[in-house]
């Protein structure tokens, strides 16, 4: 158990991080949206190994949800939330409300060309500037030595390597593996909205990724792989199959295989969307 420092302000945020600095610490920052699970947890980890202190943020950022998304039933459990930060020995966590990060007034959205488009960026119009916007918000504020973001959310980790590249943010962004349940189901907290029988289908998505990586491994033609894997999704029930290809893991450009790619896929489970992404080595 650590004490774990609650503020609310920018001010009161700054204030703490300056006074660790002055001491010759250095800081690493996970933002999340709350509802925190293993995944969030591992971040903290690997936060921890990486600097003296480590500071969360919770903040569902409605920029980066659409007005027909899920903005309203998003979980909010910070009571939860608080205690699995003091037990992993946090140090500080930073909760604004919305009005301290978008006060009345706010006109300023970031926006990464590029890496935002295809993909979630087909699927989700406006979602990635959102999240830029905030991101941005919270690099600056805090002013991290180092910022930690998942894999699972690859374009997402993406956007925000550019944005710190590009605006000239000194942090150094780290990519940390997907965590996975031991089905291999990417965890997520959208995965609680499923039913047990959705549950049951949920990890083909991962399943399917790895049968279209082997396939290209195996000399398979790009197009055909992927094309079989997204016949693979819409066997097993997912409705609709927003996309499954491959991509370069650096632009996320239409992939050449001999450079690093992905493979990443979203599709919808009844009510639930699931996104996932893994590498082809
Ligand atoms: P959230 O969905 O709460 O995720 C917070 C962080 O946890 C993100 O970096 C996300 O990629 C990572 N994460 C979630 N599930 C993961 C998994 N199964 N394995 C590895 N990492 C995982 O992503 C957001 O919040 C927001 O968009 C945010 C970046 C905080 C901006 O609002």
């Amino acid at each position: 158990m650590s004490d774990l420092a609650i503020l609310r302000t920018i001010s009161q945020l700054r204030a703490t991080i300056t006074a660790w600095r002055q001491d010759g610490q250095s800081v690493a920052l996970v933002p999340t949206m709350g509802a925190l699970h293993d995944a969030h947890m591992a971040l903290m980890r690997e936060a921890r190994t990486r600097a003296d202190r480590v500071v969360a943020t919770i903040f569902v950022n409605p920029t980066q949800f659409a007005a027909d998304e899920d903005l309203d039933t998003y979980p909010r459990r910070e009571a939860t939330d608080i205690a699995k930060l003091q037990e992993d020995g946090i140090d500080l966590l930073f909760a604004p409300d919305a009005d301290e990060i978008y006060p009345p007034g706010f006109a300023t959205t970031v926006t990464v060309a590029g890496v935002s488009e295809g993909l979630c960026g087909d699927y989700r119009p406006g979602h990635f500037s959102g999240v830029a916007t905030v991101v941005t918000k919270l690099l600056l504020q805090a002013l991290p030595d180092v910022a930690l973001f998942g894999e699972k959310d690859y374009q997402q980790l993406q956007v925000i390597r550019g944005l710190a590249r590009d605006l000239d943010i000194p942090v150094s962004i780290v990519g940390v593996p997907t965590v996975r349940e031991a089905d291999g189901l990417a965890m997520s907290s959208r995965n609680l909205h499923m039913s047990s029988h959705e549950r049951t289908i949920a990890p083909q998505m991962y399943q399917t990724l790895t049968t279209v990586a082997e396939r290209i491994h195996n000399g398979d033609d790009v197009e055909t792989a992927c094309a079989a894997g997204r016949e693979a999704l819409t066997a097993a029930g997912f409705a609709p199959v927003e996309y499954l290809e491959l991509r370069d893991a650096q632009s996320l450009a239409p992939g050449d295989i001999t450079d690093p790619c992905r493979i990443l896929a979203a599709a919808w489970l009844g009510d639930t969307r699931l996104i996932d992404n893994i590498p082809l080595i």
